[in-house]
Order: C-alpha cells, then structure tokens, then sequence
C-alpha cells in the first residue's frame, strides 16, 4: 500500500534520549536500546499503544522501566514491536540481535570488507533496533560499541567520544555521545581496522575543529584531495551562509560498498570511497570534482538537514534541494560559475526532464511512495535544487541571505517542512509566493513556447511567451507556474541593449533583466529598441523550463560568437548541432553545411573563451538528449547521424584540432584546477574528432598518450578511444590497464565502464562475458554500476538494440538483485521505464521483460513500484 503525504500525524509519543550498546560481530551482533519515551503533548491523544518499527530483528528481550514483559504483553510483526496501554512517561529497554554479514541490502548494520558500517537513511536504523524510525523523533544519543581489539581497532559513532576501555579477552569499548538531538536516520557507526589522516580547522568564532578522514590504511595517500574540500566548504559556508561547524571533531569514513554517493550522518559521514580517494593517477578530473562537491554536500547539510531536518520523507527536498543548491554554489564560486552552471543544466536536462516525463513523474514534494527509496530522485534533489535557486533570484541576494538566515534560526532543532522554507523567503521579503508553491507540488517541465515581433517604425520588440504543462501520472490539469525569466536583448554587434519596458519611466543599465511569468499568456513590450535584437532567453538557466524560440541561424551564431551568459552560448551551439544532426537523422546522405563547420572552426579556435566552456560548447548533444527531442526516439538513425557527424568534423578540421591538441597537451605535473581541467578538456575532445575520422596521426597520438600518461584523465580518454577505434589496439590496451591497475577497485571500476560503454557493435556479448569474470560482483553496487548500470544507461545504441537482447539482460540483472540489493535492483529496471518513448518493436520487448520482472515472486516494494508504475495507463 502506498503511503500519503497527506495521512501526516504527529507522532503520539517522542524519545528524548537513546542508549545503544554494540556488542558487535559480523555474524551476529548484540543490540541493547534504552529508550527514553514520553507521550507528545501536541499529539492527539490515543489509547496507549505504542508501535515501533523493526525489521529483521531478532527480539530476546523488552522491558518497561526495568520489568522485563512477558511474551503475551507485546507483539511482534515482521515490521514492527507493539506494546499496549504503555505509561504517559517510562523507560524501555530491548535486546536484539542483528547479522551484518548477511546483510546484502546495504541499509541497517553491514560488513563492507573488513569492516562494520551502517546506513541509516532513510529508514535503516528499524533494522538496527525497534525504534520510532521516523524523522520528525529527534533525540540525543549515547551509543557504547565493544568488538574485538585486533580486528576493530576503530569503533566510531556520532558526536564527541566520551569514553575509551580495554576489556578482557582482546575486546576493547568505546562510547560515544552526540549532545545534539537527531532523527534515527542520521545515526552512524562504524568498526574496522582504519587509518586517519587529521588536521584542523578554526571555525569563525574561534572554535577549533578536529577534522578527520578514516581509509584503510593502503589508502592513506589519497585522501588529501577531499580534505582540502572539507577546509574549503567549512570556510565558504561560514562566509556565504553564516553557517559555524558545532562539534569538536568532523569525520569521514570511506567505504567500499554503498548504495549511494555518501551520508551526512552527524559528525560521522560515511561515504562510497568513490567520492573521497583520488591521487592523480588513479582518479579523473571528474572525479576530483566528484569529491570536491559530494565532500561539500554531506558537510552543508550540517545545517541544512542535520540541525534542521525533514518532518516527513515527503519533505525530502527540504534538505536535498536545498543541500544541492549550497554545494552548487560552492562550486561555481571556488571553479568557474559558467561551466558549473552548463554542466548542472546539463545534469538536469539528461535525468530530471526525462524522468518528469516519465511514468514516475513525481513532484518535488510527492505526495505518495510505496518505497521511499524510489525518490532519491533527480527531481527531488535537482529540480529541488532549481526551485530554491529561482527563490534565491526572486528574492536578490540581500534578501535570500536574510531569508536563509531566518530559516537556520527559526527552525533550528526542528523537523519542519518546504512551505515552512518558503513562508521564511515571504516573511523577509514581504513578497506572496502563494502561486510559487506549486513548483513543490506539481510534476512536470513546463515549456515556454516565446514569439517576438520587431516593429522598427515604432522601434518596440514585443514577445509573446506562454506557458504549457503536460499532464502526469495523477495529474491531469496544471497550473500555470510563477517564474523568473532573466533575458537580455543583442544587438547585430553582440551587444546588450538598455532595457526598458512599456510603462516604464527609463531605461536601465545594458544587461540581463529579470522578468516575472505568472500567467499561461504573458505579453511584454519593450520600447526604444533601435534595431532587431537577439533575445538571449532563460539566461543562466534562470527556470527549469523548456524554452522554444524561434532562432534563424544567424541568430545562434551570433549568440554563439558573441553572449556573455555561458548557458546562452552553449545553448546556442547545441541547437545549431541538433539541427543538423536532425536532417542527417532524416536523411542519411544529408550534407553538413559548410556556414556549421565553420561555427564549429570559430569556436574552437577562440583564445578568449574558458576551456572549460569550450569543451563544453563543442560536445555533440549526447544520444540520449537527441533521443528526447524526438517523438518516437530513432535509436539507429541518432547513433548513425552523430557518428557520422563527429567524423566529417574530425575530417574537415583537423589541422585545428590537431593544433588544439598540441596546444593543451600538458607537460607539467597533474593538479585538478579549473585552468588545467578545461585544457584536458578540450585536448581529449580534440582527439575524439581526430580519432572518429579515423586520423594516424591521431592514432599515434592517442597510442602515445595511453603509453605515457601521468594522471587518469588522460589514460582513460585515450583508453576510451582506443577500444571504440583501435582496434587490435584496444584490446591490448585493456589487458595493460588491467594488469597495471588490477589492486585498484575504483580504476577497475573504470575498466568495465570503458567496456560497457564502447560502441563496438559485440558490446553486449562482451557485457554478458564480464560478468563472469573474477573481478565482478553483484555485491558491490559500485561495480554493478560501473558494469551493468553503465551498458543500461550510457549505451543507448546497444541497450536498445532492435533484437531486445539488451532488455533481455536488464531483466535477468534485476531479477537477481532484486534478492540482494533492492535499492540498486530498482534503481537499474529505471532504464526500461520510458518504454513508450520508442517504436512499437522495442515497446513490446520491454513490456515483455517489465512483466516478466512483475511476475516473479516476492519481489521488494522498491522494483515493485517501478515495475508496476511503468506499467501504469496515463
Ligand atoms: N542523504 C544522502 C545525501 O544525499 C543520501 C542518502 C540516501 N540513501 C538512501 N538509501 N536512499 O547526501
Ligand atoms: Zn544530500
């Protein structure tokens, strides 16, 4: 049964304080609960029974201030410990037992190699101990863990340890207690044999910070990287938000198997090892960036999720939307604002859109789940993320801060929700954003389809801009939205316009102006525009919106050449290269038009541009996105047409691309900065063209720089390039990377990937195969992710293959994870969810293996919703 938003009823009793006892073991783990519980004075009162959640726990023992029960004074369920007619105010102690070893789910108390970790959110911690698993119960935790000395010289939870003891037989205990009260979800421990590198931080007001990062031990040299970004984010928080740090000691744990990206557990994260090792040989400049930002994330939500958190899941982008938010302003003010802004954008636009189209189309706030699981989404957390930037724009900077200051204090220690955000950005502003709301609780990308008339007599430019919304799953009728529209005109030099509007008394400054939709029809005039401009429209991205403009392609050009808004240029060159792509979809012997290559030849030889920006410019859309663009997806036309595309351009360029290549190709030694990263950038794209066309030089270059590189970003693009155009080549070059990299997970990680992903027609077979190979398991969702998640949704030419095969292996994927590892199993079946988006062949193979995933027998609650959600009528 689904749940509802709108069933939300205070909890009828609350738990102040929690004492946990450990008595840890792989195969079998004690768990002691002292809870402190009293009835909710602001809850409606009800007839005394108390119902906590548990899962997979063995119960040996429940008493009530200290009067163990007997068995027929209590019942349990699979998912739940229930006492009747309890008193207003008591202690309840119970001891359970746990089995981390079998533990494949990931969520609770598990075994990760060698070591004992656990994830809680978002309702783990009822397979740890019976407790009210619910965010809105915040209390304070003392937590005591005893293990065997020798192998778990480590044993860490939240807070300030307290206590530290030898006990006999080689056990030793430590204890640990949090002053601050927490929902059960930011709960944490972990147990393992770890090194720490350590340093220290002095927050604003003086506070000095123990800041430790805890790896195994032969990791140790690779955690410099995402210390540095802990430094970084302590300080920018406390500088752009006000936000102090208020422990005594920050730690990071990296571990090996986890369902997610990290956890914001308080004063504890743990996190996938993916987003903290990274030495330059080892890790990409993606991955550098990865860190820098996930790193940032987890310790933002100090404050916004930890000190204020979530009333209910529903709430959940209270702290996601808003986390996203504060690390994508981390990153675009300590890298470049502009390529942060394309590549989030870009983000947005290859999973939120698609899946706001999808028959899992939910709202930034749902209103229902079977499993909350299926909602750690990209709407929740990216479109989230979007909703409080267009806040931030309504409001201008003064305001929001005042706003956001509002909110940290407001709502400290409390479990609140969106509105309760959104009311502190009208009570500071003054403002009404009553319409603004219903961006949280209606799914779907509008789009903006905008119309302009010059009139040179009258020298006015009118625009004509409305809105439409098409319906979701449970959501026929939409609302028109309110939003800001950032736009400034071009003139045939490039140049911004003075703005004014009808009305208006004068113009302002030249530059972007902040317009404000509220209608399904707006008509706006400008007045004294002396010649036909360009609009620069959505500037910065300022909506997530689907603008529809209709460019001539000098228009483009000129916005390519000439705007000064990264969003605008790159936008620009992605649909000049979509038009042409478009009619050599349609026609396969389509010429390239000469007025395109030499765009393409202006960009990439502009010396003023970021590189960065550059190499983001000059990307072809991917398959996907074209695919998105079409009314029935063309799986074999796009990849042929953008093959083709990217080899004419290698052909007809390659003297500049060479050059480009030759210009960036570093000498110096690796360093992540945001100059180095754009020349890497734009060098390795250079040799992509070079490569598509089928170039010796190229080929040399590339056999070369696989030979001889000194960081990972390199290696990895020649790699790349290799097995999808070497040849022979290719596959010598993965028997080398594999032997020289064969002790290192995260590089083997990439080994799959690089083969999973490759366009060579025998991909699947080559997929199949791998998952025999000793390296591989459905254990590690890092590697099912790198493997099979990575053939599912970054190979759409070969996933989508017209013989089904690719489905076919999907299925047979999530069948057997979905045993295991729910989360992940749901996760990956996500890949078949737009079934209706293809030709009638592929949709009847895909129906077919979504039924055959909904037949099996005991399935989870997460493939469950998905399987059944896919399948729904809209
Ligand atoms: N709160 C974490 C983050 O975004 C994500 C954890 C989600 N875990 C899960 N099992 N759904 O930083
Ligand atoms: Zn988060």
């Amino acid at each position: 049964h689904p749940i509802h938003r709108r069933d939300y009823r205070p909890p009828e009793f609350l738990i102040d304080h929690v004492e946990l006892r450990f008595d840890l073991d792989p195969d079998r783990t004690r768990v002691e609960a002292s809870l402190e519980v009293r009835r909710n004075p602001a809850a409606t009162r009800g007839d005394g029974t108390l119902r906590l959640h548990g899962e997979q726990l063995d119960l040996e023992e429940v008493a009530i201030d200290g009067h163990r029960l007997a068995p027929a004074e209590y019942r349990v369920e699979p998912d739940s410990l229930t006492l009747q007619r309890v008193p207003d105010r008591f202690r309840l102690d119970t001891r359970v037992r746990i089995h981390p070893n079998l533990n494949t789910a990931l969520e609770g108390l598990y075994q990760s190699g060698d070591m004992l970790c656990t994830q809680c959110e978002a309702e783990g911690f009822r397979r740890i101990t019976y407790f009210l698993d619910r965010p809105d119960v915040m209390a304070r935790y003392r937590t005591t863990l005893i293990a065997d000395k020798g192998r778990f010289p480590v044993l860490l939870s939240n807070g300030n340890r307290v206590e530290e003891r030898e006990l006999v037989d080689g056990r030793h205990l430590v204890s640990w207690e949090d002053p601050f009260p927490k929902p059960s979800y930011l709960f944490a421990l972990i147990a393992g044999d770890l090194s720490a590198i350590e340093d220290r931080f002095t927050t604003a007001s003086g506070r000095d910070v123990v800041l430790q990062i805890f790896v195994e031990p032969h990791n140790l040299d690779r955690c410099d990287h995402a210390m540095q970004s802990l430094k970084k984010a302590m300080r920018w928080d406390e500088e752009r938000f006000g936000r102090e740090y208020d422990l005594d000691v920050y730690m990071i744990v990296a571990v090996s198997h986890f369902n997610m990206g990290a956890m914001e557990n308080k004063g504890l994260n743990v996190f996938n090892d993916k987003f903290v090792l990274a030495r330059a040989d080892t890790a990409t400049d993606e991955d550098f960036q990865g860190i820098e930002g996930v790193i940032a994330h987890e310790y933002f939500h100090n404050w916004s999720g930890n000190r204020i958190t979530c009333r209910d899941w529903f709430q959940l982008s209270l702290k996601e939307g808003f986390t996203v938010y504060r690390d994508q302003e981390f990153s675009a003010d300590v890298g470049s604002r502009g390529v942060k802004r394309v590549a989030d954008v870009r983000l947005l636009q290859a999973h939120q859109f698609p899946e706001d189209s999808s028959p899992m189309a939910h709202p930034v706030r749902p209103d229902s789940y079977f499993e909350i699981n299926n909602f750690y989404t990209a709407t929740v957390y990216n479109k989230g993320a979007e909703l409080v930037r267009m806040q931030a724009t309504l409001l201008g900077p003064e305001l929001f801060r005042k706003a956001t200051d509002l909110y940290f204090t407001r709502h400290d220690g409390q479990a609140v929700t969106t509105d309760d955000f959104v009311r502190c950005m009208e009570d500071v502003s003054g403002r009404d954003l009553m319409q603004f709301r219903r961006w949280y609780s209606q799914a779907g990308t509008p789009h903006l389809h905008i119309e302009a008339a010059y009139d040179a007599e009258r020298a006015t430019y009118s625009l004509l801009i409305r809105q439409a919304i098409a319906p979701t799953p449970g959501e026929p009728d939409k609302d028109p939205l309110h939003l800001p529209l950032a736009i400034a005109l071009l003139d045939p030099q490039g140049r911004e316009l003075a703005l004014r509007l009808e009305g208006e008394p004068n113009a302002g400054e030249p530059g972007t102006r902040i317009l404000e939709l509220r209608d399904w029809e707006t008509r706006l005039c400008f007045v004294d525009v002396p010649v036909r401009p360009v609009p620069s429209l959505l500037r910065g991205f300022s909506a997530p919106v689907q603008p529809r403009f209709d460019y001539g392609d000098d228009d483009l050009l000129l916005l390519l050449r000439h705007d000064s808004d990264g969003y605008s240029r790159w936008n620009a060159a992605r649909i000049l290269m979509q038009r042409v792509l478009s009619t050599m979809i349609a026609d396969p012997e389509a010429e390239v038009p000469g007025r395109f290559v030499e765009a393409f030849r202006g960009a990439l030889t502009d010396p003023e541009t970021d590189k960065a920006l550059l190499a983001e410019v000059l990307t072809l859309p991917s398959e996907s996105f074209l695919g998105d663009q079409m009314e029935t997806v063309d799986v074999d036309g796009i990849h042929r047409a953008r093959n083709t595309l990217r080899e004419i351009l290698g052909e007809r360029l390659v003297e500049e691309l060479l050059s480009v290549y030759r210009d960036n190709a570093d000498v110096e030694r690796y360093a992540p900065t945001p100059d180095a990263i754009g020349r890497r950038a734009l060098k390795n794209l250079a040799l992509g063209y070079l490569m598509a066309a089928g170039d010796a030089r190229a080929l040399t270059l590339c056999r070369a720089q696989f030979a001889g590189a000194g960081n990972m970003t390199d290696a990895i693009a020649a790699l790349r390039l290799l097995v999808d155009h070497g040849g022979e080549d290719g596959t010598s070059a993965l028997e080398a990377f594999h032997r020289r990299w064969s002790k290192e997970p995260l590089v083997i990680d990439k080994w799959f990937s690089v083969q999973a992903t490759s366009s060579r027609a025998g991909t699947l077979g080559i997929v199949t195969g791998l998952l025999q190979h000793p390296d591989f398991s459905l254990r590690n969702p890092n590697r099912v992710r790198s493997l099979v998640g990575a053939f599912c949704t970054a190979n759409p030419a070969r996933f989508h293959a017209r013989d089904g095969g690719g489905y076919r292996f999907l299925a047979d994927r999530v069948l057997e994870l979905d045993p295991l590892n729910p989360q992940i199993a749901a996760r990956l079946l996500k890949a078949l969810i737009r079934w209706r988006r293809y030709d009638a062949g592929r949709q009847a193979l895909m129906r077919t293996e979504i039924e055959r995933i909904l037949a099996a027998e005991e399935l989870s609650s997460d493939t469950f919703e998905v399987a059944s959600k896919a399948l729904e009528d809209t």
